[in-house]
Formats: C-alpha cells, sequence, structure tokens
C-alpha cells in the first residue's frame, strides 16, 4: 500500500498537480508480469489535458520522476512502469512482520461491534452431516477473521431443538425404542428410529397425525413429551460437543430453537398489532407478494409454530441482547429462500435493522456427485469421515517421517486440519465432491501442503540455531526469487480485508497455498543458511513465511504443527 501511494505521488508530482492522489490511485495498475514491474501508470486520462498522444505522455513524465525510490521506472507504450526498491522494500515488510508477529494484518474495521454468527446449528437426535461440518468451519473462520479486523464475533450454536420432528421422534420412540438401545448408542439409534418412521409414514399417514399430536403436546409442556426431548437433547449436544472438540471449535451460546419458545407469543403480537398476520385455510400467515416471495406460514392450523417464527424472536432477542452491527447466518443455499423471508417479514415489521442480517450460503458438499440426506439414511457420518483423516494422516507421517516425536497428535492436527483446510478451499457458494483421499495428500492444494511448508521453514530455522533476528540487522533483500515470496507477504492484511467484506474464507486458504508454493519454488533454488551479508534476511524471510502461514492457518481453524 505505501509503495502504491509513493508511486502515485511520483505521478501526482510529474504532472505538477494536474491529477489528485485518489484519482491517480484508482488509476494504478498491477501488471501481468514482472517484465513490466511492480506497478503501471496509464497515461490515457492525461491526453485530453495534455493534447497529445498517450505514448507521447509515457516517456515525457518518465523524463520528470525522480528515481530514488525506485529500482527503474520505464515508458511502455502509454505505459509508465514502475519497478520498486526491493531491498526498500523488502526491508521494511521483513522488519513489520518481526515486529508484530502473530498480529500482523490486523486491522481496524469493525470499531469492536458486535456480530453474532449463527453457525453449526446441527438438529438433535440426527448425525451431524457434513453441510453442519461447513457451516462450522466456515463460521469459525469468519469469527476468527472478524476478531482480526476489530469486529467481536459471537459464536451461536441455533440447535435445531424444536419442531414437529421431535413428535416423529418420540411417536418413533414410543412405538419401537428401548430405553436400554438408546443409552448405548444414542445418536445412531435415534437416527435409526427416524429413518425407520420416515420408511413407514409412507404407508401409514395417520404415524403423522399421532406425531403432530405429540409435538402439540411438546409445545404445551406435557410432562412425558418434555421428559423425552430433555433426554434426547441432552446425549445428541453430549455427543456434538465431542465433534467440535475434535474440530478445536467452542461456542459462546448453545441457544437453539427450543430457547424462544416463551418469546414467540411477542413476535405473534407484534404481527397482529400491525395487521400483517393473515388466515389463510386455518393457518396464520405474513403476506409478501410485494417481495415476490411465498406468504411466511407463522402459525399452523393446530396453534403450533414454525422455523421461521422461531427465527423471528432469535433474529429479535440478538438484536436486543447485542445491538449487533451486523448479524450473520451461515446456513447452505438451500435455506435461501427461508432467510429472504425471514428478512422481509422483520422489515414489514418496522425493523431497519433487518438490512444488516445476512445470509452467509454455501454450496452443498456431494459424494460421488450425489446430494447427502438423513432421510434416506445415505449420509457420510462426520466422526467417520474426522476418524478416517487422521488414520489417513498417521499413514503418511509413518511413511515420511517415521521418527517424528508426538505422531499422534501430529497426525491429529494433520487429519483434522486438512478436513476443515478442504473445506474451505473452494468459494463458499460452489458445490463440492468430498473425496478422503484427495484431502489428506501432503501434496497438492491441500492443508498438509500448507501445514508442510510452515514445517519445512520451522525446520530451516531450527538448523539456523540461535539468530536473534528481532535485533539483527535486516537489510532487505533484492533477488528475483525472494521477490514473490515478499510481495505475498506484503499482501496479508489487503488478503484479510477482502475475506472479512467477501464473508469468504477461501481467499485466506488460496492464499496460504500461494504462499507455499512461491516459499517451496524459493527454497528450491535458494541456499538460505550459506553464510554471507544477506543470510539475516533471508532467515528474516523464513520467519516471516512461518508466522504469516500459521497465522493464515489459525484463521482457518487449523493447526500448525512445528515438525511433521
Ligand atoms: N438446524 C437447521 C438445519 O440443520 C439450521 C439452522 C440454521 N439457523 C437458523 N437460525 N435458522 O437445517
Amino acid at each position: 500500500m505505501k509503495q502504491k501511494q509513493l508511486v502515485a505521488q511520483a505521478i501526482v508530482d510529474a504532472t505538477e498537480g494536474q491529477l489528485s492522489l485518489d484519482e491517480v490511485m484508482s488509476k494504478i495498475e498491477v501488471p501481468k508480469t514482472y517484465d513490466l514491474g511492480d506497478y503501471a501508470f496509464p497515461t490515457f486520462i492525461l491526453a485530453k489535458l495534455y493534447h497529445k498522444a498517450p505514448q507521447q505522455i509515457a516517456p515525457e513524465l518518465v523524463e520528470k520522476i525522480s528515481g530514488d525510490a525506485f529500482d527503474k521506472v520505464q515508458a511502455v507504450g502509454p505505459y509508465v512502469n514502475f519497478f520498486i526498491d526491493k531491498k526498500a522494500f523488502s526491508h521494511n515488510i521483513l522488519n513489520q512482520i518481526l515486529d508484530q508477529k502473530e498480529a500482523f494484518g490486523q486491522q481496524d474495521l469493525g470499531h469492536g461491534g458486535n456480530v453474532p454468527i449463527d453457525m453449526s446449528s446441527p438438529n438433535i437426535a440426527k448425525p451431524m452431516s457434513m453441510g453442519h461440518l461447513r457451516s462450522t468451519v466456515i463460521g469459525n473462520s469468519l469469527a476468527e477473521l472478524l476478531k482480526k479486523a476489530n469486529y467481536n464475533p459471537i459464536k451461536i450454536n441455533h440447535l435445531g431443538d424444536w419442531g414437529t420432528q421431535f413428535g416423529k421422534l418420540i411417536e418413533a420412540y414410543k412405538l419401537w425404542g428401548s430405553e436400554e438401545e438408546v443409552r448405548q448408542d444414542p445418536i445412531n439409534t435415534l437416527l435409526k428410529y427416524y429413518v425407520h418412521f420416515h420408511q413407514v409414514d409412507e404407508e401409514h399417514p395417520e404415524l403423522d397425525d399421532e406425531a403432530r399430536a405429540w409435538f402439540k403436546k411438546l409445545e404445551d409442556g406435557d410432562k412425558e413429551a418434555t421428559e423425552l426431548w430433555q433426554w434426547f437433547r441432552d446425549e445428541s449436544l453430549k455427543f456434538f460437543k465431542s465433534i467440535y472438540a475434535k474440530l478445536g471449535i467452542e461456542f459462546d451460546s448453545y441457544n437453539g430453537e427450543s430457547f424462544y419458545n416463551d418469546k414467540m407469543d411477542e413476535i405473534v403480537s407484534i404481527l397482529e398489532d400491525k395487521n400483517l398476520l393473515q388466515e389463510s385455510r386455518g393457518a396464520e400467515i405474513v403476506d409478501l407478494e410485494k417481495y415476490g416471495l411465498n406468504p411466511a406460514l407463522i402459525k399452523k392450523t393446530d396453534g403450533t409454530t414454525l422455523y421461521i417464527t422461531r427465527d423471528l424472536a432469535a433474529a429479535l432477542y440478538r438484536f436486543r441482547t447485542y445491538d449487533f452491527v451486523k448479524s450473520l447466518y451461515v446456513v447452505g443455499n438451500e435455506q435461501t429462500n427461508h432467510f429472504k423471508q425471514l428478512k422481509a417479514v422483520l422489515k414489514e415489521m418496522g425493523y431497519d435493522w433487518s438490512d444488516d442480517i445476512h445470509h452467509i450460503q454455501f454450496g452443498l458438499i456431494t459424494s460421488g456427485g450425489k446430494k447427502l440426506s438423513t432421510r434416506k439414511g445415505n449420509i457420510i457420518l462426520l466422526e467417520d469421515v474426522l476418524n478416517d483423516a487422521v488414520d489417513l494422516a498417521k499413514k503418511q507421517i509413518a511413511e515420511k517421517n517415521p521418527d517424528l516425536p508426538n505422531k499422534d497428535q501430529v497426525a491429529e492436527e494433520v487429519g483434522v486440519g486438512a478436513v476443515i483446510f478442504h473445506d474451505l478451499k473452494n468459494d463458499r457458494l460452489n458445490n463440492f465432491d468430498f473425496n478422503l483421499e484427495e484431502v489428506v495428500r501432503f501434496e497438492g492444494e491441500t492443508g498438509p501442503y500448507v501445514q508442510y511448508s510452515h514445517a519445512r521453514a520451522m525446520s530451516i530455522l531450527r538448523k539456523a540455531g540461535q539468530i536473534d533476528l528481532e535485533n539483527a540487522d535486516i537489510a532487505g533483500l533484492q533477488d528475483e526469487g525472494s521477490w514473490e515470496v515478499v510481495r505475498q507477504l506484503a499482501n496479508f492484511p489487503a488478503m484479510i480485508k477482502r475475506a472479512v467484506e467477501e464473508y469468504e474464507p477461501s481467499v485466506i486458504t488460496k492464499y496460504a497455498i500461494q504462499l507455499s508454493k512461491s516459499f517451496n519454488k524459493y527454497y528450491a533454488h535458494t541456499k538460505v543458511l550459506t553464510d554471507d551479508a544477506e543470510k539475516n534476511s533471508r532467515l528474516a524471510m523464513v520467519a516471516s513465511v512461518a508466522a504469516v502461514l500459521k497465522e493464515s492457518l489459525r484463521l482457518l481453524g487449523v493447526k500448525a504443527p512445528d515438525e511433521m
């Protein structure tokens, strides 16, 4: 950034103030290839002013620019190309990183504002799906990124612990359940009942009526229904927490759908007061035609409430509790319509803050191109995925580095990290296919590859022995090989900004892969530990790469072992 400003200032000076700094800044380009310099200024905007062809203007400007701050300034056609002073630039950036360490890239975009993040939010008595995994890891990474940009994220697990499915589950349990069986293996057993219910009710629709009746009882506070529900919830949550522990992710709140039970009457009465509720075939709806949306169903014929009613209560509760600057919902794109309706109803209720609600959507994870669904029972269980990934990592470590100390812990960090990294690698809106072998590979654009690059940098530093880099003279580097790496290091703060503004952790994933590639390329051609005048600067660069890779991984929720 500073360098670009330097370039812009040079143009402003050379044009004797005919253009403003902002104007010039907005025109400066980064050429595709290095032979055209680090920055380029297109002279087209000066053609009218000077009554000359841009090709003529470019060399005249070059004449007027004093070369001190740059390695070289050159006219190529209508462009003025700047080659910035690599040594000065890398001197600056390397010292900055050594100085700030993991704080490098920190910036104040959020001024401390609260941002609730609705994330993970699995459904009680069902296994966590790969979709919930996506929500969990995207949400967690967004929280870290927001923190880095001085927002205050609040991670909320909006558990699916209420709704008609509990009627189904209770009905299924009453029909076929055994307490013994549930105690032994709660999630799988409850899932089995649930899947069985859906198989049977296709031929016995009367079961659906029974299920609805149970949910109604639950909403009315019936003792038996409540006890069963509480039991299912406790067992499920215990299990979910074991997965979160494995992923290294914590929540600030587990206020799920049931938390809003006593907060829904208020929603209904606000809607009534504002004349927004309409009756439609016995049910209560809010018409959303002017938004081009289907009506929002607020209350069913039997008086039971719905998913969206609970979300309305949750939105209002979050606004009152956190006075948020924005409120995020990390939920798959199959719920796009739901969140459009939610925002529209809030808008109708007169809440302008509905504009600060953002549905952070993401695509599906497929397996062999097929959608995964709990109803059909063809799910990949998240715990299996994580365990398999760790096993694969173990195998690879046994081959590559059999003497590694604390192998098991490293395998855990690599295996779990690989799954998280893979999940964050693609633009979140893309669907992607999950293939474990590919995810845990040590080569290619994977988490283990980035972790390995970090570990390699750490090993170079170990080999260098005790060097006090913080007090050494880091003069800077100017060779082509290091330049690629240095430029990318300098780009880290801008990447964080972009990731935060686009709610897109993949910006950081891609960045970490790029930085790893450049570093490995550099390392293949350069002897870092040769004793010469630039050794300290090279080591400073290696230390900076290690620090920035580690911080990138941390922002993604992935550990960076020092050795692997
Ligand atoms: N439990 C829901 C599901 O698994 C996701 C909840 C998302 N959050 C929300 N506030 N609606 O589909």
